[in-house]
């Protein structure tokens, strides 16, 4: 027999599951939230309904005889955009766009709307924060007028799918979940179970009708509780949009996408009249790079696909105090004092007499090993005060031992650096053999962060 199941309780609040009603949610305090959920009958009529409104009984295929949906993406005409997203947007799916607010997202929404209605797409920006009319100031700042771009100041979900019904966009965007309700949950828009609801609601009528969709979600400093990590699981793809504020350098970073690369990342450029793509980041974040300066060291990294060369930055000046300071931008802190402990241990740099300060230029964020021999030699040259040859670009992975570990994607690496006009490149000795070396380059090849001081400094 059918097992038959029982009545389940949902807080509204932060969904905790209860068999029984209480008046107050033993998890997170809040009265008055438990509703009951209805259950899917074993059998019986209420069967019948339940399926047909999921859009009828589902049945396992062999993977072989499934129909293979056609590869269509559609594209924004943003190339940096498109490249993040893996080649264009996959109708019927969600995208969804997080980072610190004012860092651009509303911006980067209207301008890749504006740009796929210049292709003749029909697009819907729905917005909670910002009437009609400053929505159309922004769009004027940023030559984005359009008539077959829809603009819409509303934070109701049910009137929202209707609008997105009746004027049938291509592209839907939602600016923000926390701002957006729905009149089935209680609950104060922007709470765990609102948010929650409402990209589950967006989610199922975007994959209903064939429509993408792009969510923007605000991160909280306090740790996003109802912010964007609660909606990862539930979208397509998640993009972070992220970047110092003071710089205007912008990343587009994909963390998660069923339909591409994960890691890859796009750069921006914000100036007055909006987002410029930046279709050369290396020459971009090199471009202030202080010529003949003690403690400056180009790494060359690997963002998802891309190859791109950054500028590590390292001050070491005498410590007044007993235990001294490592101060670290754009790095794992953690990583820069092990590296720092090597360097003392291994290469004899008395560092733990010195201050440490490390940071990568242009507001970037580095977080793969293979800066590890740049930012090495960058606090070598800074205490040494000897500058590393203007045109050598260092790679390779420190290991607590001393050991330059090989990394991969070396040749892509090399490659871009011959491309940005550099002439020298120091790598782990191990790949020397095996990796074809640019014309354009000398190499060097280390085995220890001793030797390559050692190449490097004399
Ligand atoms: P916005 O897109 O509103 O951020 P978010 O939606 O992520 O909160 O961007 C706001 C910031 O961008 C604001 O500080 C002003 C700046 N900005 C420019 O520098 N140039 C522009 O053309 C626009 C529209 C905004
Ligand atoms: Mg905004």
């Amino acid at each position: 027999m059918a097992k038959t199941l029982k009545p389940v309780f949902v807080c509204c609040e932060c969904g905790y599951n209860s068999p029984r009603w209480m008046g107050r949610c033993p998890e997170c305090g809040h009265w008055g939230g438990l509703e009951e959920k209805a259950q899917f009958p074993a059998s019986g009529p209420g069967r019948a309904t339940v399926l047909a409104r999921a859009g009828g009984e589902s049945r396992p295929v062999a993977v072989d005889q499934v129909e293979s949906g056609d590869e269509y993406r559609l594209a924004v005409g943003m190339g940096e955009l498109d490249r993040v997203l893996g080649g264009g947007l996959v109708p019927g799916s969600a995208v969804l766009i997080g980072g610190d607010p004012g860092i651009g997202k509303s911006t980067l929404m209207l301008q890749a709307l504006a740009s796929l209605s210049a292709g003749g797409h029909r697009t819907l920006y729905v917005s909670g924060e910002e009437s009609a009319r400053q929505i159309r100031y922004r769009a004027e700042r940023l030559d984005a007028l359009s008539s077959e771009l829809y603009v819409v100041s509303e934070t109701l979900l049910e009137r929202v799918l209707e609008l997105a019904d009746e004027f049938a966009p291509q592209v839907l965007v939602l600016d923000s979940v926390q701002t957006l309700y729905s009149s089935g949950c209680e609950s104060a828009p922007g709470s765990v179970s609102q948010v929650r609801e409402v990209a589950f609601r967006v989610v199922q009528a975007a994959k209903a009708s064939g429509r993408a969709v792009f969510l923007v979600g605000h991160v909280t400093k306090e740790g996003a509780i109802a912010g964007p990590r609660l909606l990862e699981h539930m979208v397509d793809t998640v993009l972070y949009f992220e970047g110092d504020k003071s710089h205007a350098y912008r990343i587009l970073r994909a963390v998660k996408n069923r339909f591409g690369a994960t890691d890859e990342i796009g750069v921006f450029e914000m100036r007055d009249r909006g987002l410029a793509e930046v279709k050369n980041p290396s020459a971009a974040f090199l471009a202030e790079r202080p010529p003949g300066a003690a403690g400056s060291a180009v790494a060359a990294c690997m963002e998802g696909t891309r190859p791109l060369l950054v500028e590590i930055q390292a001050l070491a000046s005498p410590t007044a105090f007993a235990a001294p300071r490592r101060t670290v931008l754009g790095l794992d802190a953690n990583r820069v004092a092990l590296l720092a402990a090597v360097l003392e241990k291994k290469a004899g740099l008395p560092l733990t007499s010195r201050d440490l300060y490390v940071n990568v230029a242009g507001g970037m964020r580095v977080s793969e090993p293979a800066a590890d021999l740049a930012v090495c030699c960058a606090a070598a040259s800074s205490h040494l005060d000897i500058p590393l040859p203007a045109h050598a670009v260092l790679v390779g992975e420190v290991g607590l031992a001393g050991e330059v570990r090989g990394v991969s994607f070396l040749e892509t690496r090399l490659k871009e650096a011959a491309k940005m006009g550099f002439t020298r490149c120091v790598i782990p000795a191990a790949a020397l053999a095996s990796t074809p070396i640019p014309k354009a380059l000398t190499p060097t090849g280390v085995a220890t962060v001793a030797q390559a001081l050692e190449e490097l400094f004399g």
